[in-house]
């Protein structure tokens, strides 16, 4: 696969770090409309071509695939033409800032025929995939009740940087930068984590989001930080079990974690992730009787990256598409609207 990567910024590091060892992929290209950012990058990695736009990218036209690792609000109008030109996607989530682009891509992609997913990174998480699996098998009996958070701490500590001076960060903090706040940015990822690992999908949603003030007047430069920090929300599952799900950019101690608990009639699944550990626990079957949880061992995954080299090698789609991707903006949209209009909501 010749791949060229779109947007240079944070996160186009980590990939290129997970595509650069997967046999079969060449990085051809690489984007940015920054130029000293495009040329850091582009010589770090050892990327030939450069380009200051897409579209001079796609008129050159070299490669087969595109992963899209631009800021959220680009990922729109820079993934159509891609499409258009029939290129395979990968594009970082969220998908769009709402549910309607969201699926004006989705359509676009089916239209093109081209394999289309989405960065749900968490989907490399072992004991994620393991406990779906447990959960399908039955091993819990019908799931119940479901708690889920995902918590940060980058407005505390200043372990991944300085958010008062740094756009990366700057960015999702502003609504008029096309971030939909913490909601946007890693909701969508503990969402699809909770609906994944339990194996069922979200049906009603009742939001609560907060924005706290974090500077003078609630600006820094051209930011307007407005976009929210903090949600909790409750929702129901198409099985008929509840769930609360929250995520935090305040949650001190706390650099990236991701917990999943799954109560199901018969036993229980606890799903703990954070930088460089997971861990499954389970307590099934006697064990109920003493509320006893033992790690459940797990061999690893194929990663979100492998898993699109594959498809695109194969012609064989793979999950999470763009489709998935839309469903969980509908839940976001709609979470958004519970907190104005202080109820419920069904999807
Ligand atoms: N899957 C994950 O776990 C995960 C983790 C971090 C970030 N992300 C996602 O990755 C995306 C990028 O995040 P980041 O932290 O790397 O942001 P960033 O701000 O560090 O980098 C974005 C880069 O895109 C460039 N850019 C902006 N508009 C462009 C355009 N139209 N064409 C080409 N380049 C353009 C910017 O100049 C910048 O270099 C976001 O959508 C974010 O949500 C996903």
């Amino acid at each position: 696969m010749r791949l060229i990567i779109i947007g240079t910024g944070g996160m186009a590091k980590n990939q290129v770090d997970h595509f650069s060892q997967i046999d079969g992929v060449e990085i051809v290209g690489a984007v940015d409309t920054d130029v000293n950012r495009l040329a850091a990058f582009a010589d770090k990695f050892n990327i030939e071509k450069r380009f200051l736009s897409l579209d001079e990218a796609i008129a050159w036209g070299d490669f087969d695939a595109a992963t899209n690792v631009t800021p959220d609000r680009a990922h729109h109008p820079t993934t159509l033409p891609l499409l258009v030109a029939g290129k395979h996607v990968l594009c970082e989530k969220p998908l769009a800032e709402n549910y309607e682009k969201a699926l004006e891509m989705t359509e676009a992609a089916e239209r093109a025929g081209v394999i289309n997913m989405v960065n749900l990174t968490y989907r490399n998480v072992a004991p994620l995939q393991r406990a779906r699996e447990m959960v399908i098998a039955g091993e819990i009996g019908t799931v119940k009740h479901v708690e889920a958070s995902y918590l940060q701490s980058w407005l505390v500590s200043k372990a991944w940087g300085d958010w008062r001076s740094e756009s990366t960060w700057l960015w999702r903090l502003s609504t008029g930068h096309g971030s939909n706040g913490v909601l946007g940015d890693i909701g969508i990822h503990i969402l699809d984590f909770a609906a994944y690992g339990a194996a069922t999908d979200i049906d009603h949603v009742f939001a609560r989001l907060k924005t706290f003030n974090k500077a003078p007047g609630g600006q820094i430069g051209e930011y307007m930080l407005d976009a929210n920090d903090s949600f909790t929300m409750s929702v129901d599952f198409a099985n008929g079990a509840l769930g609360v799900v929250h995520a935090s950019r305040w949650a001190t101690g706390h650099l990236n974690e991701l917990k999943l608990r799954i109560y199901g009639e018969r036993g229980g699944l606890e799903i703990t992730h954070r930088p460089g550990e997971s861990e499954l626990r389970g307590c099934l079957g006697e064990d109920a009787e003493s509320a006893i949880w033992t790690t459940i061992e797990v061999p690893p995954v194929p990663t979100n990256y492998q898993r699109f080299a594959e498809a695109v090698a194969t012609g064989v789609p793979q999950d999470p598409n763009f489709r998935h991707a839309a469903n969980l903006q509908k839940v976001l949209d709609l979470a958004m609207v519970t907190e104005r209009e202080r109820r419920e909501l069904k999807v």
